[in-house]
Order: structure tokens, then sequence, then C-alpha cells
């Protein structure tokens, strides 16, 4: 068996899905692990690393594949490329790539979206989204503190007292609460907002006081935040005006699932904000939390310095490429398995996370709000 490590080839994208201290662990499953030339130079892995941990480097690689790693989605060239009943496996956004979805499909490849492993306990190891937002919700916390140009913590000393930065997190998930914990280790003070109800508990449970608004909650399924209405969203808005406005820093890590982030902040509010203060959206990506923000720029709003994150844990990519490396040696663990002539690549479609992150195979979409919004509902 074969497993072919990708190298990326998305603009902006350093991370790698196989780092060489997992290759023990692939070749112990039984996979001959094929490394594209390069494809860990971005997150320092270079080729004689994965030589070293028992790896093959070679062009060649996706042609002979059984199994492909990935970050991104591979490009329309590489699923060219890919022998009839490939598998792979990356982040696969399937709704806003639905032209991939159908070169999966026509090429006979069986696709597996780390986005879509359901979030049960049994598959927190291989749960990609967390393990990259750990990185970026720490990421744009130190960004935070590096735009501002004060303390983050409280400082007594002789020639007198510094006060502590405040920092306002608006959207306390996995990034969030991340986010938080590491302004509040460098000391500052810091207030966090999540519309689930069960978030003010967490975000004190990391440190931080919880803003809590006179609104009601919005759980959706499995964890997840439901959307907004316009009317909740502009009470939502005025309501956190004051508390944006006396923020040296505020940091917005807002989402919704398959939805565009949420406008949390307009660019008023940002003009209420203190000379010199920073904000930090990372949602930019897919809309931002905050009105006029842009992705992978620094832009001005009145007395801000606003930065929107794009692709923040590429930002990281040695210990961002580690974790995500982790995840897939789990799901790659997971589709592995003794059907009676030892260890095979065997997904089981009748297994939950299997069944839950496969979009393409055997030539059908079976990820259904795809499949419909492709093929639409022949009843
Ligand atoms: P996410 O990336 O989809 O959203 C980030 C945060 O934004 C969420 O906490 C959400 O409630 C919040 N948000 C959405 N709309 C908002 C608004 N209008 N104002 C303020 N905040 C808003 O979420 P993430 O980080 O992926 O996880 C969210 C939750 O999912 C976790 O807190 C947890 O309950 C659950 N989860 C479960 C896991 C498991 O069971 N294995 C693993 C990770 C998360």
């Amino acid at each position: 068996m074969r497993l072919a490590v990708a190298r990326e080839t998305r603009e902006g994208e350093t991370r790698v899905a196989v780092v060489p201290e997992l290759v023990g662990k692939l070749t112990a499953l039984g996979y001959e692990v094929v490394v594209e030339p390069g494809a860990g130079v971005g997150a320092l892995a270079s080729d004689e690393d994965y030589v070293a941990a028992g790896a093959v480097v070679d062009d060649q690689a996706l042609e002979t594949a059984d199994l492909v790693a990935a970050v991104q989605p591979l490009d329309p060239h590489a699923v060219r490329r890919l022998r009839r009943g490939t598998t792979t496996v990356s982040f696969l956004p399937a709704g806003q790539e639905l032209a991939l979805v159908v070169d999966l499909r026509d090429a006979g490849v069986t696709s597996l979206a780390m986005e879509l492993v359901p979030r049960i306990s049994r598959a927190q190891s291989m749960d990609a989204l967390s393990s990259q937002s750990l990185v970026s919700g720490y990421r744009c916390a130190i960004v935070a503190a590096g735009l501002l140009r004060r303390f983050f913590p409280l400082n007594m000393t002789a020639a007198g007292t510094v006060q502590p930065a405040e920092v306002v997190v608006l959207g306390a998930g996995v990034a969030g609460l991340q986010a938080i914990a590491t302004a509040k280790r460098l000391g500052a003070v810091v207030r966090a907002y999540d519309v689930r109800a069960a978030a003010a508990e967490e975000i004190r449970s990391v440190g931080a006081k919880a803003i809590e608004l006179d609104l009601p909650t919005l759980d959706g399924s499995g964890g997840y935040a439901r959307e907004m209405t316009e009317e909740r969203a502009a009470l939502q808005r005025d309501l956190l005006a004051p508390f944006v406005a006396a923020a040296d820093a505020l940091i917005t890590t807002a989402a919704v699932p398959g939805r565009q982030a949420p406008l949390l902040v307009t660019a008023a509010m940002v003009e209420q904000m203190k000379p010199g203060s920073v904000v930090v959206d990372l949602a930019a990506d897919s809309g931002g939390n905050v009105e006029g923000v842009v992705a992978g720029e620094v832009v001005r709003i009145g007395n801000a310095q606003v930065w929107g994150g794009r692709n923040v844990p590429s930002q990281m990519p040695g210990p961002a490429s580690k974790l995500y490396a982790q995840n897939v040696v789990n799901i790659v663990t997971l589709l592995t398995r003794d059907v009676g002539d030892g260890l095979r690549l065997a997904p089981d479609f009748d297994d939950e996370i299997v069944a839950g992150a496969c979009v393409t195979h055997d030539g059908r979409i079976l990820h259904e709000p795809t499949r419909l919004a492709l093929e639409g509902d022949p009843t």
C-alpha cells in the first residue's frame, strides 16, 4: 500500500499533511510513504528528513498512490494524476469546491474531508478543525500583542505602575478560548462573549470575564452556534459597542458552520476605539466579523490597526503540520483494517466517522448537501 504525501500548491499554504516524525506510524500500519519532492519545505521538513524517517521521495507519488494525504484540496491537475479507486484525505470544503467534487467523483476517487469528521468523542483525535483552531487562536493573541504598542501585563515598578491591556474576544469556540488563554498568560485583562449557552462557563474556566448580554443564546446542532437574525445582530452590536470602545485589543473568531462569518463589529464601532488600539479578525477569510477587514492585510479604521487573518495556521507551519499530521495518521489508522488477509486500506462506510467525512466514493457523491447542490433531488 502506498501513501502519498502531496506537495501543497495553493498560494500561501506552508503546511504539509505528514511530518517526518510520523512516517514511522504509517509504515507500521503497512504503508510505503511516498513524498512529493519539496512537500515539507514550507514546514521546514526537508526531503532528506523524510528519507531518514523511512519515506521515499518521488515525483510520481500521486500516480502510484492508494491513499493521498494533503492539507488543502488537491488541484484539478493533481486529481487527473490519480488512479481510479485512490482515496484522498484533506480539507475539502465541498460546498465551495463543487467543480472539484465533480472531478473527484468522475475520477472514481474516494475523498474524505477533514472538516466533515463528526465531532464525537471517538473522533477527537482526528479533529483537524480543532487542532488548527488551536494554532490560529494562539497566533491571533500573539499578533494582537505584537501590534499593540503597549504592555499586555500589569507592571508595578519603582518608576510607577503600568496598567494591563484590556483585551476583548468575540467568539469563544476552540480558537477564541485559546486566544483568551494566551492573552491571559501574557497578563492582559480579558473579557469575552459568545452566543452559545455553555460559552460563559468556558470563558470563565480559562480565566476571562464573560460579557453577559441581555439576549437569548443561540445554540445550533452539534455544539455549534446558530445564525443570528439581522434584528438580533443589530441589538448585539449595540450592546457590545461599549466593550469594543474600551478595548485596547479586540480579537474576533466567530463562525457559523457553512455560512459567512457573522458581522459583529461595524466600522463605526471600531472608530470609537482609542488611539493605538488593534483589531485581529480571525474570520477575515470567510467574510470577516469586522466591517472593512481585508484578509492578509493590516488596514487602518479610525484609530485602530485592523489585521485580517488569512490561512492563519500556515503562519505556524511546523506545529500546525505536526498536529494535522497526527489527525491524518489517526484517520488513516481507522481506514486501515484487517478484513481477513492482514491490514488493508479498507474504509468501513458503515462507520459513522467514515460515512460522515466521505464526499465522493466509487463514482458517486455521498455527501448529501453537496449531492443535492450539484445533482438536485430526483424526487
Ligand atoms: P466555530 O469555529 O464554528 O465558531 C467559533 C465560535 O463563534 C463558536 O464558539 C460560536 O458559538 C461563536 N459564534 C458564532 N456566532 C457568534 C456571534 N454572533 N457572536 C459571538 N460568537 C459567535 O466553532 P468551533 O470553535 O469549531 O467550536 C464550537 C463548539 O463546537 C465548541 O465550543 C464545542 O461546543 C464544539 N466542539 C466539539 C468538539 C467535540 O465534541 N469533539 C470539538 C470542538 C468543538
